[in-house]
């Protein structure tokens, strides 16, 4: 039987969590992988090497993927058809967390904020453009091949910080400074794991689609200030792309305090 077969965009830095999630795919779960990047570069194969290297038997390819673009992501879908004729699991983890256009916030972040009311409507379309659209672009685009797997999974990684039930029990002023798009860009991708989660299975009834949320990880997205390894917060990835067919669909999970009391004991946080 051939190897189960995963893509995983935004997987091109190795200090991040969808490298750790490809890892830990390929070595513990035996995937062939596809480190999804915006672009293709000598360190990209380099990260893929490093992978054999560390274990990985079945494979590990790369793929250029711009989740902000449609052709980018029509030409992966493209890709991975003629390559692997079907894919078994998608990890939609590319993101933004500030749009890229503030150079002066993001390089400065956390020092400097982009308070709530100076964001513009281009800030939200910057950070949606990634974060929500291309998400829908790529399920659309990769939910055909998805359809052949006898098992398709799709995670969407999410943020506590995308719960309204989290983000309302919070103080004013402790809602995370400047991350007012990212905040509800993630709220906005938990909505679209309940609804395509309820709709994909017209494809092939065995699709399970889950929001998970890595924790604070220490990665260049935080500038290293996270808490958790890289490892850690890829655990539940690599969990909801290996659920087993009684596992749940249309879910939001994390192992960490306060929603659960250790890591790999994965709990269902409130939207
Ligand atoms: N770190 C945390 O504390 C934390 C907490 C909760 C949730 N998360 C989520 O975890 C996921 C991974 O984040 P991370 O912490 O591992 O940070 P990261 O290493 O910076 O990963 C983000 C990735 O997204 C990629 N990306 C950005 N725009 C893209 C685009 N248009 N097309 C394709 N890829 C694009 C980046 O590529 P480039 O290298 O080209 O910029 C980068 O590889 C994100 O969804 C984030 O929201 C992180």
């Amino acid at each position: 039987m051939s190897a189960p077969i995963a893509l995983i965009t935004g997987a091109n830095r190795t200090d991040g969590i969808g490298y750790a999630a490809a890892r830990q795919l390929a070595i513990q779960h035996g995937f062939t992988v596809v480190l999804g990047s915006r672009t293709l570069s000598p360190a990209l194969d380099a990260a893929a090497k490093q992978l054999e290297k560390e274990g990985a038997k079945n494979g590990v390819h790369v793929v250029q993927i711009d989740v902000g673009s449609s052709d980018s992501v029509k030409r992966a879908a493209k890709e991975v058809s003629e390559k692997f004729g079907k894919l078994d699991v998608l990890v939609n983890n590319a993101a933004l967390s500030l749009p890229p256009s503030r150079p002066e916030y993001t390089d400065a972040w956390p020092q400097k904020i982009l308070e709530f009311t100076e964001h513009t409507r281009k800030d939200f379309e910057e950070v949606f453009a990634v974060n929500v659209f291309g998400v829908v672009d790529t399920i659309n685009a990769f939910a055909p091949l998805l359809a052949k797997s006898s098992s398709p999974r799709i995670v969407n990684v999410s943020s506590s910080v995308g719960s309204l039930d989290f983000e309302s029990a919070l103080p004013a002023g402790h809602m995370g400074g400047s991350l007012i798009a990212y905040n509800t860009s993630k709220a906005a991708l938990n909505m679209l794991t309940v609804m395509y989660s309820k709709d994909l299975p017209k494809l092939n009834p065995a699709f399970k689609v889950n929001s998970g949320c890595p924790g604070f990880t220490d990665t260049s997205f935080n500038k290293h200030i996270g808490s958790r390894t890289p490892d850690e917060g890829a655990a539940v990835v690599t969990w909801l792309a290996t659920l087993p067919e009684s596992g749940p669909t249309g879910g939001f999970y994390c192992d960490y305090p306060p929603y659960s009391e250790k890591n790999g004991e994965f709990k269902a946080l409130k939207w």
